[in-house]
């Protein structure tokens, strides 16, 4: 198992730079299991959740991914709580998918709710611009020319720096880009799940960040017994670092934002950056799709 701790193991993934000056570490985090397991009114343990945040920042994560949704609303205001000025922490938020219940997430598109979303989002975080904001579904009630129209809206207010998609294909990034420059998509995409590797390559042609999320599979790749155990163990490795190493190598624009809400994994997961996977390793983690 890789286990000693660099001092700042994620600050060794490597930098890309997002929006092509928004440099960060690559293997960043992803907040929404901080809000809870079921991530919808469950209790949340805030001083566990600001003590994830600041180890994962003492380990070198720059880059923190989130949502409004997430909680509702009560992940943001965890990483205020935490980290808040964020000096050389990067916080993408995303906006347009409602909670209306355990289990429920709607699009709501209309361009006067996505810009009440990121003010609000911009509240709660306590910043002047929200450094990547993210569609975070499209909502298909609403045509797209007016749901980029809002968020354009927001980056020439001075509102929102860069702009991101997510869960989109191909044709619907091409569509956004004839209104907006797309620095960031965020899709499904994990060693099991490559429904968006058509995705994933043209944001490798094009230089756009491509964060990949549920990078474990919401936890599966990392269980004992899961596909990548019998390599975990030959490696010395965890299946978590397994997963996490192969998709840091699958494509220089791969940004992983594992989640947890434990110090022990965050540890573990973030041991990932300095995993050197040998070809063969490599190979036979591409063979399990
Ligand atoms: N754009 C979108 O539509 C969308 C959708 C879903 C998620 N996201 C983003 O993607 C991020 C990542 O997704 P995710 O957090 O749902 O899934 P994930 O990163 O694939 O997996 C997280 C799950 O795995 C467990 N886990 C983490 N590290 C582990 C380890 N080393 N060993 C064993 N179990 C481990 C966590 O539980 P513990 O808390 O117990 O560690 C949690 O249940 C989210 O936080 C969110 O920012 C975006």
């Amino acid at each position: 198992m890789t286990s000693s701790i660099d001092s700042r193991p994620a600050a060794r993934s490597g930098i890309f730079s997002i929006g092509g000056d928004l440099p960060v570490n690559r293997l960043g985090y992803g907040a929404m299991q901080i809000t809870g397991p079921g991530v919808w009114g469950d209790p949340v343990d805030p001083a566990n959740a600001v003590a994830v945040l600041r180890r994962a920042v003492e380990l070198g994560v720059d880059f923190i991914d989130t949502a409004d949704a997430y909680g509702p609303a009560v992940s943001e205001e965890l990483i205020r709580t935490a980290l808040h000025p964020y000096e050389g922490v990067t916080i993408a938020t995303k906006g347009g998918l409602t909670r209306t219940g355990p289990g429920q997430w709607v699009p709501v598109g209309r361009p006067e709710y996505l810009i009440q979303a990121a003010h609000l989002s911009l509240r709660r975080l306590g910043v002047d611009t929200i450094d990547l904001y993210q569609l975070h579904r499209i909502d298909a009630q609403v045509p797209l020319a007016d749901q980029i129209g809002a968020l354009k809206d927001l980056q020439t207010a001075g509102k929102v720096r860069h702009i991101g998609l997510s869960e989109v294909s191909v044709e619907e990034i091409e569509q956004a880009r004839q209104i907006i420059d797309v620095a960031s998509v965020q899709n499904l995409y994990n060693v099991t799940n490559r429904a968006s590797e058509a995705v994933l390559n043209y944001c490798t042609a094009q230089g756009i960040a491509f964060i990949p999320w549920f990078p474990i599979a919401t936890g599966t790749l990392a269980a004992p017994g899961g596909p990548m155990s019998e390599l975990a163990v030959s490696s010395g490795h965890t299946p978590a670092q397994l997963a996490l190493a192969w998709l840091l190598r699958r494509s220089p624009v791969v940004l992983p934002i594992p989640g947890t809400s434990s110090l022990s994994h965050l540890d573990e997961n973030v041991l990932a950056a300095v995993v050197d996977l040998t070809d063969a390793q490599n190979d036979a983690i591409t063979a399990l799709a």
